[in-house]
């Protein structure tokens, strides 16, 4: 199985992957390729269906059309072999409010068919690197939401998986853990874990990611580098992210008066893929 996944250069790749909620497109047609080993920025407006391409690709929700396959696994029909090789920090923290974090990341990693001395292990290596170590035995109760989203993160890398999924893990956090969790991403990454991460932190996005996809209305407007990104924009000297993110997403098209724009996205020198495939 390894052997199989290794031989692929992406570890992730998407073909035309589409989801309707009854007659509403929320995800329409894209395709990405993500290379093992990369930090994968996937940015875009509130609506824009970040998280339900992120609740595909970690088979919570089925596709209604096209595919996609993580190390090689199709996500419709070889559900779980995908499912061994992603973690997910979703949108919203979920843990047992009367549990303390061990006993949460207990009862979530016997879920995974782990050991108890296996979950412990693992935990107790990444709870001291999130500098939790005193917090847990406590109820999670008692957690601020930073506390508790670093042992979302914890519940996440219990299967050690090969890819992990990060939807807005720092949105609502403060400054000092915000910084914890960005250092922590990258030296997941460092050790081989490809990253998908979501975000409205332009800084952020861009202090981690290698490339980055800009999707809105369902659609992806613009895939590249960051520094490729920023040599599109127009009409600013040393453009930031943000530049690009706003061009991108065209505030003043879906402001003006009228009938706003539902598809095509941005300006056609943006490159987006917008059902085509774009490296
Ligand atoms: N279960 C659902 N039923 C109906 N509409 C949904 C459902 N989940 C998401 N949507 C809609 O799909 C669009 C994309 O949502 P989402 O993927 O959560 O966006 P993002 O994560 O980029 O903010 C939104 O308009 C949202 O309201
Ligand atoms: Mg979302």
């Amino acid at each position: 199985m390894k052997n199989m996944a290794e031989k692929s250069k992406n570890i992730i790749e998407v073909k035309s992957l589409t989801k309707k909620f009854k007659s509403f497109t929320a995800v329409d047609s894209i395709s990405l390729e993500v290379k093992r080993g990369e930090i994968f920025g996937f940015l875009g407006p509130n609506g824009a269906g970040k998280s339900t391409t992120i609740r595909m690709l970690t088979t919570l929700l089925t596709p209604t059309s096209g595919s996609a396959t993580i190390e090689g696994f199709d996500i419709k029909k070889d559900q779980d072999n995908v499912r061994q090789h992603i973690g997910l920090v979703a949108e919203k923290i979920i843990l047992y409010n009367h549990l303390s974090a061990m006993e949460n990341l207990e009862f979530f990693g016997r879920l995974n068919h782990l050991s108890k001395e296996v979950i412990h292990e693992r935990a107790e290596k990444w709870i001291k690197r999130l500098g939790m170590e005193e917090w847990k035995d406590a109820q999670a109760a008692t957690y601020s939401t930073g506390m508790k989203q670093r042992i979302n993160i914890v519940r996440a890398l219990l299967t050690e998986p090969d890819i992990l999924f990060l939807d807005e893990p720092t949105l609502g956090l403060d400054p000092q853990t915000t910084f914890m969790i960005r250092t922590f991403i990258q030296e997941l990454n460092e050790k081989g874990i490809t990253i998908i991460l979501t975000t409205h932190d332009m800084i952020e996005a861009e202090a981690l990611s290698e490339r980055v996809a800009i999707i809105d209305h369902g659609k992806i407007q613009a895939m590249d580098t960051v520094t490729n990104l920023k040599r599109k924009v127009k009409g600013k000297e040393n453009p930031t992210l943000e530049d690009v993110f706003l061009q991108v997403t065209g505030l003043e098209i879906r402001d003006r008066k009228g009938k706003p724009k539902r598809d095509g996205g941005g300006p056609g020198h943006w490159g987006g893929n917008a059902g085509k495939r774009v490296r």
